[in-house]
């Protein structure tokens, strides 16, 4: 029995596992009922009166050797299985590449959050439209030449189908559907059929505002415009009103704003003038609020649409639109420090 004893000390003092199963095995290997340690202890019946004493102390020795070998190794998996859970070991070794957001939703985000502070909330439409969306109903006569193939995209040879030209098309499906007040301005993606250069592209971003109310007046647009050009651009700035023309408005005015990077002196980007054009907007026509069975005797409105490229160009300067869309990382992380 000494022997035996000797034997299996030698064996637990070089025990090792290399998984819970393994270690389950040994211990009933062992320590179970039918386990070499436990046969040991029945044959103690049968040792000589006086080893039993001696033998006795060696055995007790002997299971709590094997007990706490077995704990230590138990409680090494159960560590080993807590580290895996933290990480992932297949990942790379290399710091993680955090991303930054992308200038157009910087921008169309702030423009957002500045009309929200005048309480407009965002409406959204689809970029697939129709002519009454898109022309239409927005008053634009047969023969006018933003219908032409020019600059509208066709979907599948149906002139009756297209890619919107602007995000006004938000206005029609908006008034058709909600009874004013109406607040709202519309982000989103539109497309033109132009040739890409480093100032024209096939598809850009606007943003719509409109305004439907009792008695919405001409002045509450100039204010509303004014607010966000500070907002925007800084305190400093100025706007200027010009009179223009877009089927959908009356009055309508293209809205300057004093050049930022010049303040006003006259530089290359706003060539020597001292201002930059940033948005078109105007009264909702009457016809136009008809079209979407909205009563022009009791209501009025008015609308602005600006290019969101555009305003990031004077934000970030920028230079050549084609950047937006190329995904070249190296301008991209630019922004990071931006938000
Ligand atoms: N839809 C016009 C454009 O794309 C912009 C605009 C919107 C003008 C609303 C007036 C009012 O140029």
């Amino acid at each position: 029995m000494r022997t035996k004893i000797a034997q299996l000390r030698a064996e637990i003092e070089a025990l090792t596992a290399s998984n819970a199963e393994e270690l389950e095995k040994l211990r009933i290997r062992l320590l179970s009922k039918k386990g070499e340690i436990t046969s040991l202890f029945n044959d103690f019946r049968n040792v000589a009166n006086e080893e039993k004493r001696e033998m006795g102390v060696l055995l007790n020795e002997l299971k709590q050797a094997a007990q706490e070998k077995i704990n230590t190794l138990k409680e090494s998996f159960a560590k080993r299985q807590e580290d895996n859970t933290v990480g992932d070991l297949t990942r790379s070794a290399l710091p993680l590449k955090i991303g930054s957001r992308h200038p157009l939703s910087l921008v169309k985000h702030e423009i957002a959050a500045i009309f929200s502070r005048l309480g407009f909330s965002i409406a959204e439409g689809p970029e697939i439209e129709d002519d009454w969306h898109v022309f239409t109903a927005l008053n634009f006569p047969l023969e006018h030449p933003a219908r032409d193939m020019q600059d509208t995209f066709f979907v599948e040879r149906n002139p009756d189908i297209l890619l919107r030209t602007h995000t006004s098309s938000v206005q029609v499906r908006v008034m058709e559907n909600r009874k004013p007040p109406i607040r709202l301005i519309f982000p989103g993606r539109v497309y033109r059929n132009e040739a890409i250069s480093y100032r024209a592209h096939c598809f850009f971003h606007q943003v719509e505002g409109l305004y439907i109310d009792r008695e919405v007046s001409f002045a509450d647009l100039k204010q509303a415009l004014l607010y966000f050009a500070r907002e925007m651009f800084g305190s400093e700035t100025r706007i200027r009103l010009r009179p223009s023309y877009f089927p959908f408005t009356e009055p309508s005015a293209e809205m300057d704003i004093s050049c930022n990077i010049c303040h006003g002196k006259g530089c290359a980007f706003c060539k020597h003038s001292g201002w930059v054009e940033i948005l078109g907007c105007g009264m909702v026509d009457p016809n136009v609020l008809k079209n979407c069975g909205i009563d022009p005797e009791q209501y009025s409105g008015y609308a602005f649409g600006m290019g969101v490229e555009r305003i990031a160009n004077l934000k970030y300067r920028t230079k050549d639109l084609r950047l937006f869309s190329e995904n070249d990382i190296r301008f991209l992380e630019q922004f990071r420090a931006a938000f």
